[in-house]
Formats: structure tokens, sequence, C-alpha cells
């Protein structure tokens, strides 16, 4: 299947396309971004992700892009290159000019999509479970803009890595967790399924919320409130969701076993209901 890049109306190989060096996103990360998830050949929860990608651009004050013509060129991207399952990333940026701080009077904004086939997690992490580390969040204050200022969020996966762990999970100092790198964070405590609630400082993640109504469904009560790093290390279950990450069972968080260490059955039962969910469109 060929690796396909989007480039302002343009499809051709990921290798030759190039965005000019005064690009507002490569010189001052002035540039927002979603990933889609394809399953079975299907693109999963499009509108979702458009819709927070004119968020995005709306709350940066972007100039205007016809939100119709990405949906057009996206399909167009997604049929031509021809995954069943794939990973199709969308990055808008303010547009080119000469590098000054002011937002540019007329510039245009870059659409750049690629597409490239998505590998599936691990069965291992899925039957046994991964670890986290927990670090302070050091990142700006609007980090429910998708934007592709992602360094701090770089650097703790990569100290995750770095400590044997799959990820990191960010907490204020005063001991609130907030989310992981590229992902939600939920604890199951007492039956009840809790997620930080949405403030500018954690991403609406667009699994967050099928999770979340999903939960509605099963009759699994739902808390959207702050919860602490003691109510973590306590947890009955610990998992972090994502377009990528799907529902992702943690086992450990720092030197803390979670309960018995292993998978926990809210884990696999939304795993299998996002998964199940996906695959039928
Ligand atoms: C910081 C952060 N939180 C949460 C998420 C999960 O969002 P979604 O479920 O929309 O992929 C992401 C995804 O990239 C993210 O980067």
């Amino acid at each position: 299947m060929p690796e396909l890049a989007y480039l302002n109306g343009k499809i051709l190989p990921i290798e030759e396309a190039t965005v000019p060096i005064e690009d507002r996103g490569y010189q001052f990360g002035d540039a927002v971004y979603e990933f889609i998830a394809s399953y079975s050949g299907r693109m999963f929860r499009v509108n979702e992700h458009l819709a927070r990608l004119q968020r995005s651009m709306d709350a940066l004050e972007f100039p205007k892009v016809s939100l119709k013509e990405i949906e057009a060129g996206l399909s167009e991207l997604f049929n031509q290159a021809g995954f069943d399952r794939a990973g199709i990333y969308i990055q808008i940026s303010r547009g080119v000019a000469p590098r000054n701080h002011p937002f540019p009077a007329d510039s245009k904004a870059q659409v750049v999509m690629t597409i490239r086939g998505l590998n599936e997690i691990p069965d291992e992490i899925l039957e046994k479970g991964a670890t986290v580390i927990t670090l302070k969040d050091f990142r700006w204050g609007r980090c429910d803009i998708k934007t592709v200022q992602l360094l701090p969020n770089a650097m703790a996966k990569q100290k995750a890595l770095d400590a044997g762990a799959y990820d990191c999970i960010f907490v204020t100092d005063r001991g609130i967790v907030r989310e992981g790198t590229s992902s939600n964070a939920f604890i199951i405590s007492g039956g009840v399924a809790v997620t930080h609630p949405l403030t500018p400082n954690i991403l609406p993640g667009v699994t967050r919320s099928i999770i979340i109504d999903i939960c509605a469904r099963k009759d699994i009560a739902v808390e959207e409130r702050f919860y602490s790093i003691d109510e973590l290390y306590a947890a009955d279950e610990v998992f972090l969701t994502g377009t990528t990450t799907e529902v992702m069972p943690i086992v450990r968080v720092d030197s803390y076993q979670i309960a018995d260490g292993r998978v926990g059955q809210y884990a696999k039962l939304l795993y299998r209901a996002l998964r199940q969910e996906a695959e039928s469109g």
C-alpha cells in the first residue's frame, strides 16, 4: 500500500511532500493536528475529529479553512491509499510568513495530511498490561487545544521508555492526575469509572468520550472529577484511552502494583466494546 501525503489539495508520495521553511508550524509550533484511525477500511469517528480540529483552529484564530475541503481531501487520500487499518495524520498551520511573532495579517492556512498503515497493539500488552510512571505536568495551560507543541509530551514519553515503562501520566504538583502523553487516563474505583473533567488542562479525547458513552450503555457509573495520585495507586483498575492507545490496561504505576497486578475486567470489557464499535463503523 502506498504511504501518501496530501499537500494543499495535491496527493503525492510522502517523501516528495515538503513545506516552506517559514511555515509558522515549523518556526512557532503554530499548527494544530488530528490523528484518525481506520478499521476494516473505514475511518473511525471522522466527524468528531474534524469538529475538534475546527475547535482548535477557532481557539487560535486561524485563517478560515473549509472543513468540507478537508473532508474531501481526507476521503480522496484514504481511498487512493487503500489501507484497511491506517493512521491518518492531519496538520494545519497558520501559514507561511516572514518570521515575526504577531499573527500575519493575510496568511493562508497550510493543510497537510499523511496516511500510513497502523500496527495493532501487541497482544502481550493487552493480556499482561503495561506500566507507567508519573511526572509533574510541565506543559502549557491550554492542553485542550490540539497543537503540535508536543515537546513536553515527547520528553515525558522518552523518560518513561528510559525507565522501562510504556508511558507517563502527568500529575500536578498538588497530586491531581491529568492524562497520559497521548491519551486520557481513567481509574476504576469501587465499580465507578473516574476520569479528569474537561478543563483547559487536558485534551477532550474522542476515545474518552466514546468510553464514557459505552459506560452509560453498560450501566457503569462515570465520575468526571479531579482525583489524586493516591487514588490512582489504590485503584482497582487503571487504563489509558486514545485513538492509537484504544483502551490500554495499566498494571503498575511508579513503584506501585495496581490491585493484583493483572488486567482488570472493566478494561477488558471496554476494550472489546470499543473494538466492536470501531470495526462495525
Ligand atoms: C495529550 C493527549 N490526551 C489525550 C489524547 C487522546 O485523544 P483521542 O482519544 O482523541 O485520540 C491524545 C491523543 O493524541 C493526546 O495527545
